[in-house]
């Protein structure tokens, strides 16, 4: 809606290099949206010192001071609330959201993973491409539903793999990849060229 503030909180568990990259092309005019909020269930996630730096409010939520996961998500749910964002931004959050949590904010949440989805959901994607023999790799934005790594995809890149690559040269590949097609995906739904219940009737 022109004239009105994309509100993004973005939430993260280590290093932030995408939640960077999405600093980054705001700063550059690139992406027109404002992150209201970084939030970590990791304290020393390095993502916070990243935020702040950027003059961004950075948060941490330490799920060990819950008796449980429902606990942790609905009070992460409130604390997100109050910021009011249209679009909530999993960037590197290694938690899974429990089913209140992603049915409160259906539509509302978006999520990086490396690997060209369907393939490859869950953890070790880089090793598990190269163990396969595949001969490319990439990244994928989706919107996020109830099942792992399976909500309608809204963007993928492909890297290829070179008889060379570990996973950690991959690693690096899939990482610039992520760096250029998440904020591209977060500038879709920001215009309205993407919407998640259109994806949803379309796939
Ligand atoms: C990325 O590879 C992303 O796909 C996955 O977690 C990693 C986070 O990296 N979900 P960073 O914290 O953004 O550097």
């Amino acid at each position: 809606m022109p004239g009105q503030t994309f509100k993004l909180v973005v939430l993260i568990s280590g290093n932030g290099s995408n939640l960077q990259s999405i600093i980054d092309h705001i700063q550059a005019g690139t992406l027109d949206a404002r992150i209201m909020a970084v939030i970590s269930n990791r304290a020393d996630a390095f993502g916070l010192e990243r935020a702040r730096a950027a003059g961004i409010e950075a948060l941490t939520m330490d799920p060990a001071e819950y008796s449980s996961a429902c606990g942790f998500d609905h009070d992460l749910a409130k604390t997100v609330s109050r910021y009011q964002p249209r679009l909530i931004v999993l960037a590197g959050y290694m938690r899974i959201l429990g089913a209140d949590f992603v049915d409160r904010f259906e539509g509302k949440i978006v999520n990086i993973h490396p690997s060209l989805l369907p393939k490859y959901k869950g953890l070790n994607t880089h090793q598990r491409a190269i163990d396969a023999g595949d001969s490319e790799h990439g990244a994928s934005v989706h919107y996020v539903t109830c099942e792992l790594d399976d909500g309608p995809i809204i963007i993928q890149q492909r890297v290829e793999i070179s008889p060379q690559d570990t996973a950690a040269t991959l690693q690096k590949k899939v990482h610039q990849a992520e760096h250029r097609i998440y904020p591209i995906a977060i500038q879709r739904i920001v215009t309205g060229e993407v919407n998640f219940n259109r994806i949803k009737t379309e796939s």
